[in-house]
């Protein structure tokens, strides 16, 4: 008779980049009591995926079946302040990644934006339309996928759009934090998309790694976005009907604006995020989950931990949380 150990497989080694970011912290929750997995994730303290020593040494002594990097600079007005930085993190660190990835042969899983397209499509983009991005930080995404797609033909590029999570900064935790201290909160009714949680993303990248490491050769660029397309307003009015089932908040009007008469946003976003996301569900069968059902699920956990109130005694924004108690 056959001895069980014949049968049993060695876990899929991973490293991931940027365990610190929203994606990335969900990502290392979501699978590190997977059994299907070993995980090495790294903080930028760890490693800066923008030098090249750094990545040489813990590539050669990890050696790692795939690399998921969930690291980014994703700031949009920022980085037309700081296009050095953008260009260095989102262009630079992928073309290292994807360089020594390729030295070693090692697949790069990758993500990437909503912002490489202008936005100009209503009814949304699929993975063969055209990239035109508006800024710096647009620019630099696209510029770190075509570095990857010319230096390492084994890469999976997910691009996701609206992200949010219970950490960092993100559309959710601002309207939240505004709506429950003021009167009046702007969103822009302009502005079409589908919010995406971290943990779906998260949840579709397992899902892809475990159909690569059980041979699927689908290498190539993805979009994932969750499902039902909204506005920012029509994303803030589901918020704050979420957030009213635990307290009752400041606000009382939440206004539409067009886009350029929102106070903090100097650049131009694209109109439509919308990502076709036909490709990942044909290639792999993942299909896209409702956004509201995991936005439920946040703003509830965000009450009943407690987050919310700690953070406003600290006067902090709640997904500043962390670094407050590690500070
Ligand atoms: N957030 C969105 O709405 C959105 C939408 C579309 C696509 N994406 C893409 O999804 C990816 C992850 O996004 P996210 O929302 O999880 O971003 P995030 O929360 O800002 O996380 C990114 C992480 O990368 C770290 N990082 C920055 N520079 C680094 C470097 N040189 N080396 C290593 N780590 C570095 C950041 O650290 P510090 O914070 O300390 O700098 C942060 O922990 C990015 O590629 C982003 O472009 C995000």
């Amino acid at each position: 008779m056959e001895s069980v150990s014949q049968f049993y497989t060695e876990p899929t080694r991973l490293l991931i980049t940027g365990a610190e970011g929203q994606i990335g912290r969900a990502l290392v929750r979501i699978i590190q009591d997977d059994s299907h997995f070993r995980v090495t994730a790294l903080t930028k303290r760890q490693l800066d995926i923008t030098r090249r020593e750094q990545l040489t040494e813990i590539l050669a002594s990890d050696l790692p079946d795939y690399v998921v990097n969930c690291a980014g600079f994703n700031r949009v007005d920022p980085s037309e302040r700081n296009p050095e930085r953008a260009y260095a993190v989102n262009a630079e660190g992928p073309r290292l990644l994807a360089e020594l990835c390729g030295e070693l042969s090692i697949p790069l899983l990758h993500l990437s934006s909503d912002y490489v397209f202008d936005g100009h499509y209503a009814s949304g983009y699929t993975e063969a339309d055209d990239a035109a991005p508006l800024g710096v930080y647009g620019n630099s995404k696209w510029e770190g996928e075509e570095l990857i797609r010319q230096l390492l033909p084994r890469h999976i590029i997910l691009r996701v759009s609206w992200i949010f999570s219970e950490t960092g900064s993100n559309f959710l935790l601002k309207t939240l934090q505004q709506a429950r201290k003021e009167n009046c909160v702007l969103a822009a009714d302009d502005r079409r998309g589908c919010p995406t949680s971290a943990d779906d993303v998260a949840r579709v990248l397992v899902a892809i790694l475990k159909q690569l490491a059980n041979g699927a050769d689908a290498w190539g660029t993805y979009h994932y976005c969750g499902a039902e397309i909204t506005t920012r307003y029509g994303f803030s009015e589901a918020i704050l009907a979420a957030a009213r089932q635990y307290e009752e908040l400041k606000v009382s009007e939440l206004m539409p604006v067009a886009s350029k008469d929102l106070p903090n946003e100097s650049v131009e976003r694209p109109a439509s995020s919308v990502l076709k996301c036909s490709k990942l569900l044909n290639t792999f069968g993942i299909r896209q989950r409702p956004w509201r059902i995991e936005l439920q699920r946040l703003v509830r956990e965000l009450y009943e931990s407690g987050a919310l109130k700690q953070a406003d005694s600290r006067g902090m924004n709640p997904g500043d949380r962390d670094q407050v108690a590690e500070a």
